[in-house]
């Protein structure tokens, strides 16, 4: 256990910055090996006589300090290894600094950094401070003027935020060009790209009639592979302004897709910057997921320009004021945009694939923490997807109209500021009735709330009385728990699957809403004609675990008579869930009976969907062994691995035919990418899934369709199947034959080989091992590619538990080598890696015995702070 952890940040601590600054002048001359930087601030004291000014600063060569038009003496100011801290005098300052970079060294992918021969920055969260000393906290606000200089040729575009200004020749081979952001801005919103590109343009009317000129920058020869990103944008700010009211407000608008980075990408005001996987489509390239990968994020960080840039955090612990706001914006906006059940459920997926597992564990943290020990790390599924979820149960508990009017309202009021959870709650506040202070400890306490339901039906008084209450489980730091107000839409069923009309709170009505705000609640329903069925948290209306003391026989009744699509996977989720766990400890064939039933209930419910395939193939879709091991202690993963294949082998006999005619079902005319084409590609991508747990019988099917395939998400989902056919025979080699053909064709496109990277790190075969092996030795595994590590690595550890979790513990192995190969060079990359080591605990003892040795080589190994905070919080 290392013992020289800093202290952690925490948000009591939090003080206003004494200084303002109302302008920053950046000036760039642009090298990758120096790059030198003039910034020049002007501001003023505004309080705090004798404070000092801090300035952060990171790996920053320090040339020059000049105070009003002199140079600053050096016992004027100090240089920590934190940044600088300046005497200042009282009023007004000119300050102006000059230092130097090596964007070129900068492996992180923070600050400046070059990526495929281009100059390219990320800010988020603290990346400005190694760029130059500044206020680097997100509530010092500025208009930034920005000078860029570079050599002409290797660097023909030169870009920044806000609007382009001047811009001409310097000499014969140098260049510049200015561009100046009027909204004052926080510096993590800062960005600067400066490279050669192709560059797909088009334009946008806004709401008020302003003709907005929009780029895409992406590297020479992928022009034709902006068409979708740029579609989406269009349609994501017509979407924002006819949903939220909210218009662009700069004169042009420009996305850069870069090759190197460690996210998805970045709402730099009026220049976002992208991992090029989510901008870069077509037919050809790119899975239906891909698209909608792509739609999806276009339109996030294009959200963030209200939630985030106009009104930003006042510091990192608000960050789901931005980052929970905006996920809920770009759910609506892909519900809207395809089937509003469909993305509900696929969102569901996530959540409890990414954020349930967290939540469990011991990296679990509230959306809004009161510390944290690294900023980088709190960049997680619980402040991102929780965080929408809090935005959607409020709507639920306040209704659209006061949730657009308190929207509206926090719009109004705190423009141009850096705002609190606070702040935002209280707009909603002063626009509705409702009491919403005890919803603010969704905010602040961690954990899944699991939610216990039973009830009893009078049928004299032709009453059902709901019983219902709510426990969350002690996490890290908070060992007792208050009462949440969970929002819970509940229908009653009669037991021939009719939906009731029923009497609640003296409105009748076939839903109702019942607010469970205490730990233990009676709600009495009258007017109940029959012995109901409940079916609660429809639409999955808050974040929790669901126990509905319901039977099998019930679940399988509401699943054939629920009209609501999301209520009725859910119950067969439920359905699966239950059989899949006790199908894990009961290996003796017992249990044929339920499995012929819940066979039967999914061939009903598809049956019935078929019509909406991409429907239709969540239908067919078994819960993940990561969602499965979630409330299972001393698990063994291939167990669960096995119960499923018992489970998709039941069903796909069942229902053989109609899964071989689906994949036959060829594909006519160009590519289609809208959601129903895609829905009909899910289909035939989870039917050739299927007809893979039959093992060799349609092994060569798969391998025809592979060949076949004229579509990157159907040649995946075949390459998929054939890396899950155990064996070395034939099988085996339509496997590697697939991949050689695959790689002979795509060797020159790294985000299609990423592709190829996973398909084998997620195979199960027995020679998994060797492979990743040769995979970790190619040339083209470059370590300093967040894409490719995360292609093998992540995965590999997120996405194949059984391997992942052999029992010998050559998995995690295998992933702590990566991670200390990955940990000098970018410690943001490693630290995100180690984080699939947070369910250690949950697994049978011989298993934890050996994450445990990996876990204490990572901490014995002096990692970066990022990687040592995920260790020490996973050991504690
Ligand atoms: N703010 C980015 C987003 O959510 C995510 C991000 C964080 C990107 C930090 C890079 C670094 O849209
Ligand atoms: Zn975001």
């Amino acid at each position: 256990m290392r013992t020289d952890t800093p202290p952690p940040v925490r948000l009591v601590d939090y003080r206003p910055y004494p200084f303002a600054l109302d302008h920053v002048n950046l000036e760039f001359f642009l090298e990758p090996s120096k790059t030198r930087v003039r910034n020049k601030m002007t501001g003023r004291r505004v309080f705090g006589e004798h404070a000092l000014m801090n300035l952060h600063g990171e790996n920053l060569k320090l040339i020059s300090i000049a105070l009003n038009g002199h140079i600053l003496p050096e016992n004027q100011y100090e240089q920590t290894d934190e940044g600088l801290n300046i005497h200042m005098p009282a009023g007004e300052f000119c300050l102006e600094i000059e230092t130097e970079i090596s964007p070129e060294e900068n492996t992180q992918l923070s600050g400046l950094y070059m990526s495929g021969g281009r100059f390219c920055t990320q800010c988020e969260a603290e990346g400005f401070r190694r760029i130059t000393f500044y206020p680097d906290r997100p509530d010092v606000l500025a208009p930034f003027d920005v000078r860029m200089e570079a050599n002409k040729e290797k660097y023909p575009y030169l870009l920044s935020n806000g609007n382009p200004g001047k811009s001409g020749d310097i000499g014969t081979d140098r260049h510049y060009a200015e561009w100046s952001d009027p909204h004052p801005k926080p510096s993590y919103l800062f960005a600067l790209v400066a490279g050669d590109f192709d560059v797909y343009t088009d334009s946008f009317t806004t709401m008020s009639g302003k003709e907005t000129p929009l780029a895409i920058y992406v590297d020479k020869g992928d022009y034709d592979r902006c068409a979708y990103a740029m579609d989406s944008l269009k349609r994501s700010m017509s979407w924002d302004e006819d949903v939220f009211g909210r218009e662009y407000d700069l004169d042009v608008f420009n996305i850069v897709a870069v090759r190197d980075f460690n996210f998805g990408a970045m709402e730099n005001k009026g220049l976002n910057i992208f991992n090029a996987a989510y901008v870069l489509a077509d037919g050809k390239t790119a899975t239906d997921a891909d698209f909608e990968a792509i739609e999806s994020i276009v339109a996030h960080e294009y959200f963030h320009n209200w939630t985030g840039n106009r009104i930003t955090c006042r510091d990192w612990f608000q960050l789901c004021l931005k980052e929970g706001l905006t996920v809920y914006r770009d759910q609506e906006f892909s519900a809207d945009m395809r089937s509003r059940a469909v993305t509900r459920i696929k969102d569901v997926i996530r959540l409890r694939a990414r954020q349930f597992s967290e939540d469990g564990g011991p990296l679990a943290h509230s959306v809004r923490p009161d510390e944290y020990a690294r900023i980088d790390n709190l960049y997680t599924a619980t402040v991102y997807e929780k965080g929408a979820e809090l935005i959607r149960m409020l709507r639920t508990l306040i209704g659209d109209t006061a949730f657009f009017a308190g929207l509206n309202r926090y719009f109004d009021t705190y423009d141009g500021q850096a705002a609190t959870i606070e702040d935002f709650l209280n707009s909603f506040q002063l626009s509705t009735s409702e009491n919403i202070k005890e919803f603010a400890n969704w905010y602040s306490q961690s954990g899944t709330p699991v939610v216990t339901a039973s009830g009893v039906y009078d049928s004299i008084a032709r009453t059902y009385t709901l019983t219902v209450g709510q426990r969350t489980e002690p996490t890290p730091g908070q060992p007792d728990k208050l009462a949440l107000p969970i929002p819970l839409r509940t229908a009653l069923f009669s037991n021939k699957g009719r939906r009731l009309s029923t009497k609640l709170n003296g409105e009748i009505n076939d839903e109702h809403l019942v607010v469970l705000r205490d730990f233990e609640q009676v709600f009495v329903f009258t007017d109940v004609s029959s012995a109901p069925i409940h079916s609660l948290n429809r639409g999955f209306s808050a974040p929790i675990k669901l126990k509905d003391g319901l039977n099998d026989a019930n679940r399988s009744t509401l699943a054939a008579a629920d009209n609501d699509p999301f209520a009725q996977w859910e119950g067969l989720q439920t359905l699966a869930r239950g059989l899949l766990i006790d199908l894990a400890s009961n290996e003796d064939g017992s249990m044929n009976d339920r499995i012929h039933a819940f066979v039967d209930a999914i061939d009903e419910a598809f049956t019935a969907a078929i019509d909406d395939p991409a429907f239709a193939s969540l239908i067919l879709r078994l819960p993940s062994v990561g969602e499965l091991i979630q409330d299972q202690n001393a698990s063994d993963p291939s167990k669960f691995h096995a119960a499923r294949l018992t489970l998709k082998r039941a069903i796909a006999r069942h229902i053989e035919n109609s899964l071989v005619a689906t994949i036959q079902n060829q594909e006519t005319g160009p590519f289609d990418p809208s959601a129903s084409a895609a829905g009909r590609r899910a289909l035939k991508a989870t039917a050739i899934d299927l007809l893979s747990s039959l093992q060799n019988e349609h092994a060569q099917r798969i391998s025809d369709n592979f060949h076949s395939a004229t579509t990157m998400t159907e040649i995946l989902a075949s390459m998929n199947a054939l890396g899950n056919i155990e064996g070395g025979g034939a099988e085996g080699e339509l496997f590697d034959n697939a991949l050689t053909v695959f790689e002979e064709k795509w060797k020159d496109s790294a985000l299609v080989m990423d592709k190829w990277y996973s398909v084998q790190a997620m195979s199960v075969r027995s020679d998994l091992r060797a492979r990743l092996q040769r995979l970790c030795a190619r040339t083209d595994f470059d370590l300093k590619n967040p894409n490719r590590v995360r292609a093998v690595a992540a995965a590999f550890a997120m996405n194949n538990p059984v391997a992942f979790h052999a029992p010998d513990g050559w998995g995690y192995e295998f992933l702590t080598d990566i991670i200390l190969k990955v940990d000098g060079l970018n410690p943001a990359l490693s630290a995100r890696l180690a984080t699939a080591f947070e369910n250690w605990r949950r697994f049978s003892s011989d298993r934890q015995i050996h994450a445990e040795k990996q876990l204490r080589r990572l901490d014995d190994a002096n990692l970066s702070k990022n990687a040592q905070d995920i260790i020490t919080r996973a050991l504690a």
